[in-house]
C-alpha cells in the first residue's frame, strides 16, 4: 500500500496517519516530523531546516527530496509507505514519480484531507503534541484524558514552535499557494481521492479506511 496524505496545515494528516499506520502497519513518513527530530538532535539537516520552518516557509526542495529518497529506500518501505506532507511542490512530486519508477513501486492513492480554510487556525493554535511519542491532541477537539499529559506515556504536552499565531498565517498562505497545482497533478494521473476532513476524527478515518479497503 503506497499512499500520500495531502492537506493544508491542520487538516488532520498526522491525526489520520496515526490511525492508518496502526491498522495497516506501514511506515509513516512525515517530512515535518523528520525535520523536527533533526532540529531536536542538532544535526546539519536540522540547522538547515529550522530557519525556514520558524518562518512558516517551505524547506528547499533539494534538501527535502534528498531525505525522502533516502528514507523510501529503507527495507521497511518494501511493504508500502504513507507519506505525510510530501510532496508539497511540483518539483518534489516529479522527483517522487521518478524514484517510484526506479523502485518499481507505484502509488495507490493520494488522499486529500479537505477542510475549509477558516477552520484551520483554530485547529493549529489548539494543537498540543507529545515530545516523547509524537501523539497529537487538541485542547477542544481531541483532548487527552488528563489535561496536559500524553495518554500513551504521561509526558507533558507541548505546543509546536510553528503553531504560534504569527507563523500559522504564513504557513497557511504558503501552503494554499502550493496545494492546487499538486492536486491537479495527481487528479490528472487519477490518484486523487478527496476525503471530507471536516467531520469527527473517527468518521474521517472511516472514510479513509473504506477507500483503503478497495486495495485489500
Ligand atoms: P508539517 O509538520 O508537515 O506541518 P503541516 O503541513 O503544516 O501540517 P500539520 O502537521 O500542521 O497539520 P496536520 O495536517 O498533520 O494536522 P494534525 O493531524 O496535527 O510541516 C512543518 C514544516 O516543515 C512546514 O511548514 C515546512 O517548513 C517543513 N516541511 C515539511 N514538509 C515539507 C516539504 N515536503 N517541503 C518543504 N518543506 C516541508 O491536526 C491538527 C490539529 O487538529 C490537532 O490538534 C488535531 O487534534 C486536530 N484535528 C485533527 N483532525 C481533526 C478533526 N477531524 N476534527 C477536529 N480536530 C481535528
Ligand atoms: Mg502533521
Amino acid at each position: 500500500m503506497n499512499l500520500i496524505l495531502m492537506g493544508l496545515p491542520g487538516a488532520g494528516k498526522g491525526t489520520q496517519a496515526e490511525k492508518i499506520v496502526e491498522k495497516y502497519q506501514i511506515p509513516h513518513i512525515s517530512t515535518g516530523d523528520m525535520f523536527r527530530s533533526a532540529i531536536k538532535e542538532g544535526t546539519d539537516l536540522g540547522k538547515k531546516a529550522k530557519a525556514f520552518m520558524d518562518q512558516g516557509e517551505l524547506v528547499p526542495d533539494e534538501v527535502t527530496i534528498g531525505i525522502v529518497k533516502e528514507r523510501l529506500q529503507k527495507p521497511d518501505c518494501e511493504k508500502g509507505f504513507l507519506l505525510d506532507g510530501f510532496p508539497r511542490t511540483i518539483a518534489q512530486a516529479e522527483a517522487l514519480e521518478n524514484l517510484l519508477k526506479e523502485l518499481d513501486s507505484p502509488l495507490d492513492y493520494v488522499l486529500h484531507v479537505d477542510v475549509p480554510q477558516e477552520k484551520l487556525v483554530d485547529r493549529l493554535t489548539g494543537r498540543r503534541v507529545c515530545p516523547e511519542c509524537g501523539a497529537t491532541y487538541h485542547v477542544l477537539y481531541n483532548p487527552p484524558k488528563v489535561e496536559g499529559k500524553c495518554d500513551n506515556d504521561g509526558a507533558d504536552l507541548i505546543q509546536r514552535e510553528d503553531d504560534r499565531p504569527e507563523t500559522v498565517s504564513k504557513r497557511l498562505e504558503v501552503n494554499i499557494a502550493q496545494q492546487q497545482p499538486l492536486l491537479d497533478f495527481y487528479e490528472d494521473k487519477n490518484y486523487l481521492v478527496n476525503i471530507n476532513g471536516d467531520q469527527d476524527i473517527n468518521v474521517v478515518f472511516e472514510d479513509v479506511d473504506k477507500q483503503l479497503q478497495t486495495l485489500a
